[in-house]
Formats: structure tokens, C-alpha cells, sequence
């Protein structure tokens, strides 16, 4: 028998509604100094798709700390620009440019093969590359083919390749997946695209289990989760302005960034500080967390973890699929957010 909407919906009992201590973090243990001991001066980082974008940003920002930085790319020129600004920041021994298609096994062996032999080892490994071609259910399959070809196979070429040499290196390392909140919460428009970025989602959280049940391997894995963000991937060109609700990709590459580096701030200060929100992130990945979701001017994180426990309750709820944009349920979701941000606020 079908559910009506109104008998799927006990606001009072869901497990799935907001409530108060969702917003709060419990009081973190304080850390020692601010220094990441994988995002650190002199340590090697190896990006893929740093030929623009997001990787480029990560690329640069970086650099700054004064990392080696490997840089991977299909797009030979995008890695030329890419080359500069980094050697610009941290000189040009520092930079290593590649050019990989990581759908391409073969590749990515030359580009590992390349980086250990040039420095011996890898801190940070960011499988960023990615496009955005459209497939829909029943149409476009080159697309889904192409998609699934870089978005979810490069990245599991890239670890295939690159896990077994970071488990037997001496010094920690972190991987970090690029994925999006796409595959989270699934909104209807890309299918292709968001079945790649759920797989990577289900791909990397295997990941970090399994490297967390390896005996002696000090690697960790991360999915990072860009919110909109300003690039080629989503309209940026030359001459365009950057649309008001996107955040730059340095934007969004420095909120990941300082999650990991900002100095940790003692209990007691962070309650009054401006900086309280990034120094209880910071804590976090410290503590091994695995899910970096990054905002941007449009969603707030608030509404994010609304829109992603709604996802999850259409499952756990027996919702239709994607309900947020079911026409039977728009006005329900509508007013969940309106009263689960009451509540958070
Ligand atoms: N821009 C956003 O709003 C947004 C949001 C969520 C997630 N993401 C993800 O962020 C990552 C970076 O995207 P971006 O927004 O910077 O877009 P972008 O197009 O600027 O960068 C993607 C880069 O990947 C490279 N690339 C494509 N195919 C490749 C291949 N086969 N091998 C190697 N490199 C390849 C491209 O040449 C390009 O330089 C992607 O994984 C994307 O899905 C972006």
C-alpha cells in the first residue's frame, strides 16, 4: 500500500529531523601547533587535472606552503600555466609537470613512476581530474562512457597505482577524491555525471576503510566536496564575471586548505572567536575527517546537511526516488528546510 504524504511524514520521530545538537560540535581534545604533519613545507603533492580550476588553485595555494608539487593534466597548455604560476611561488625545481590522461592505466603508471623517481615519495595525492559531459538515462552514452572513463576509472587507476607505493613509504600521506555534492544528493539534470560522483563518493569511503584496516599503512583518505565553484567546468571563460552565489576556485580550494593548516586555537578562545567555525574543521580532519563539504555564496553548510539528510530519508523513509523534486513533495521539503534551519539557527 502506497504511503500518503501526509502519513510518511512524523516530524516528531524521524531520526531524520534536524535537531538541536545537530548544530553543535562536541568540544574537540586541543592539538598541538597548526602544522599538518602531510600539508607541510617540503613534502611532495601530486594533482591530477591541475591544468585549470580547482587543481590549478590547489596547485598554487600549495605552493605557498612551500610544497613540491607534481602536476598532472591532459590539457598541455592549461599545465604550462599552471607550471608558471607555481614556479613563480615556489621555483622551477619544485615543479613537476606531467601530462597524464588518467583514464589511461599506462599513464598513470608514468606519472607515479615519474614523481618517485624525481622525490622518492608523495604527501598528498589529489585525484581532481574530471569532466562534465551529459548523459541522460536513455541517451548520450558516449557521454557516460567518456564520464565514467575519467571521473570514476582515473581515479581508480590512480589509486591502484599510487595506494601500494604509499603504504610502504616511511612518511604519511592523504589522498583526497573530488567529488560533489552531486553525488550526495543526486539533483536531476546530469545523470551520467552524478552516477560518476557517487561512485566516487562509495569508492573513496571503501578507501579510507580499508586503509584504516591495514595494518601499518599511514595513509587517509578524504572525499572533498566542492560547492559551486567558478571554473571552465562550469562556465568561467576569460571575459565572464563570476556569478555572485559561485565561489573561486581559490576560494574553494583555501576552505579545504585551512581546514588542515590554520593553528588550532585553545578551547576557550574558540568560543569567542571568529575563527571558531574553521578551527572546529580543522580539529576534525585532524581527527581523521573524512568529508570536506565546502559551501560556496548560494548554500550555506546548513543547508547542505538538510538537503543531504532529506536524501537519506527518502531511502530510510520509503519516499519515491528524489523526492526534493517530486511534485507531491516540494511543498513538504520546502518547509523541512524553513524549519530545520529554525532549529540550527
Ligand atoms: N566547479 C564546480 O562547481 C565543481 C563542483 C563540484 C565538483 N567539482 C569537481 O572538481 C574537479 C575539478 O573541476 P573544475 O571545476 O576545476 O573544472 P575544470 O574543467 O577547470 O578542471 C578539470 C581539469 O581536469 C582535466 N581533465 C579532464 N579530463 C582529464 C583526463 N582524462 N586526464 C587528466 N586530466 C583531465 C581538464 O583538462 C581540466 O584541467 C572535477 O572533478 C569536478 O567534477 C567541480
Amino acid at each position: 500500500m502506497a504511503l500518503s504524504v501526509s502519513s510518511s511524514r512524523q516530524p516528531s520521530h524521524s531520526p531524520l529531523r534536524p535537531n538541536s545538537s545537530f548544530a553543535f560540535e562536541n568540544p574537540i581534545s586541543p592539538v598541538d601547533g597548526g602544522v599538518h604533519p602531510v600539508i607541510h613545507e617540503g613534502k611532495v603533492a601530486v594533482i591530477t587535472g591541475a591544468g585549470s580550476g580547482i587543481g590549478r588553485a590547489a596547485a598554487t595555494e600549495l605552493a605557498k606552503i612551500g610544497m613540491k608539487i607534481a602536476i598532472a593534466d591532459i590539457n598541455e597548455e592549461g599545465l604550462a600555466e599552471t607550471r608558471k604560476e607555481v614556479a613563480a611561488i615556489v621555483g622551477e625545481p619544485n615543479v613537476l609537470v606531467i601530462p597524464t590522461d588518467v583514464s589511461k592505466l599506462d599513464e598513470v603508471v608514468h606519472l607515479r613512476d615519474k614523481v618517485y623517481e624525481h622525490w622518492g615519495e608523495v604527501s598528498v595525492l589529489m585525484n581532481n581530474a574530471g569532466i562534465g559531459a551529459r548523459g541522460t538515462s536513455w541517451s548520450g552514452l558516449d557521454a557516460w562512457h567518456k564520464i565514467m572513463n575519467v571521473n570514476l576509472f582515473g581515479i581508480v587507476n590512480v589509486q591502484q597505482t599510487f595506494v601500494p607505493s604509499l603504504i610502504h613509504q616511511e612518511n604519511p600521506a592523504m589522498i583526497i577524491n573530488t567529488g560533489s555534492k552531486q553525488g550526495i544528493t543526486n539533483p536531476p539534470g546530469n545523470a551520467a555525471y552524478n552516477a560518476s560522483k557517487a561512485a566516487v563518493k562509495s569508492l573513496t569511503e571503501g578507501l579510507a576503510h580499508e586503509l584504516r584496516e591495514t595494518p601499518h599503512a599511514n595513509v587517509t583518505a578524504h572525499l572533498f566536496v566542492p560547492g559551486w565553484t567558478w571554473t571552465g567546468m562550469t562556465g568561467a571563460s576569460g571575459v565572464q564575471e563570476k556569478p555572485a552565489g559561485a565561489w573561486s576556485a581559490q576560494e574553494t580550494v583555501l576552505y579545504m586548505v585551512r581546514i588542515w593548516r590554520i593553528p588550532a586555537l585553545r578551547l576557550r578562545d574558540r568560543l569567542c572567536s571568529p575563527l571558531t567555525l574553521v578551527s572546529l574543521q580543522l580539529d576534525r580532519v585532524r581527527e581523521g575527517k573524512f568529508y570536506v563539504i565546502v559551501p560556496d555564496n548560494e548554500t550555506r553548510r546548513e543547508v547542505d546537511q538538510l538537503r543531504i539528510m532529506w536524501a537519506a530519508g527518502d531511502v530510510a523513509e520509503g519516499r519515491p526516488a528524489l523526492s526534493r523534486w517530486h511534485k507531491d513533495y516540494k511543498a513538504l521539503f520546502e518547509e523541512y528546510i524553513r524549519d530545520g534551519l529554525a532549529i540550527l539557527d
